[in-house]
């Protein structure tokens, strides 16, 4: 399916970076940053041109062929590998960030890989945080067609800064909002969102 997707000539999500990831990321200081299911690259090749040293990865052969036509246009390097969230590694020494743009994912998988990820993070590394909500069903502009694959803040609060887990992280900022998420042809307008920060300790 996202082969098919991100076959077509345009980029289905455009080539500018998500709003909210970017405006996160331009507060930081530029580091190493991971990029789960980084699709056509739009979200990596923008870190990459603000001095941030990326590794993306997504399963989609296609996705990572325009990511790297994006990041070659742009005059930038990318680490992009073909990797789903189950089979990606992650480098020992560690990443400045890891942000979830639309990572979507099965609920029954959910918090394993988001905490898997965020356990990569460095001393003060920061998790960035957007996908849409259960409430999304009612705007039908983009995302997933059922809540199994939907997020809710309890959700992304639970999976980063759980009671359960060893090193919870702080949340910084964490809120479900409704925007406008008009991005290439497939998310197209009014939408709710969950967005999150949150810092490891
Ligand atoms: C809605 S797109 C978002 C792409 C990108 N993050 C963006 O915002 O432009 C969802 C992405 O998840 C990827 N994906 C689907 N299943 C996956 C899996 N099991 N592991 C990792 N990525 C997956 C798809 O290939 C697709 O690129």
């Amino acid at each position: 399916m996202w082969n098919e997707r991100y076959g077509a000539a345009d980029y289905a999500y455009g080539t500018e970076p998500n709003r909210f990831f970017r405006s996160v990321l331009d507060e930081l200081e530029p580091g190493r940053l991971l990029l789960p299911a980084d699709g056509e690259g739009r979200n990596g090749v923008y870190a990459a041109t603000r001095g941030w040293r990326v590794h993306s990865f997504d399963p989609s052969e296609a996705g990572r062929d325009k990511a790297m036509e994006l990041a070659t246009s742009c005059g930038v390097d990318l680490r992009f590998d073909i990797a789903t969230f189950d089979s990606a590694t992650v480098d020992a020494d560690g990443y400045d960030a890891v942000a979830f743009v639309f990572a979507h994912m099965h609920e029954s998988a959910r918090t394993g890989v988001h905490r898997r990820f965020a356990a990569a993070l460095r001393p003060g590394g920061h998790v960035i945080l957007e996908a849409y909500s259960y409430e999304q069903l009612d705007y039908g502009t983009g995302g997933p067609p059922g809540t199994e694959m939907l997020y809710t803040v309890d959700h992304a609060r639970r999976d980063f800064a759980g009671d359960d887990m060893e090193r919870p992280l702080q949340i910084v900022s964490l809120e479900r909002v409704v925007d406008d998420v008009t991005e290439g042809k497939y998310h197209t307008g009014r939408a709710s969102v969950i967005r999150l920060v949150a810092r490891a300790s």
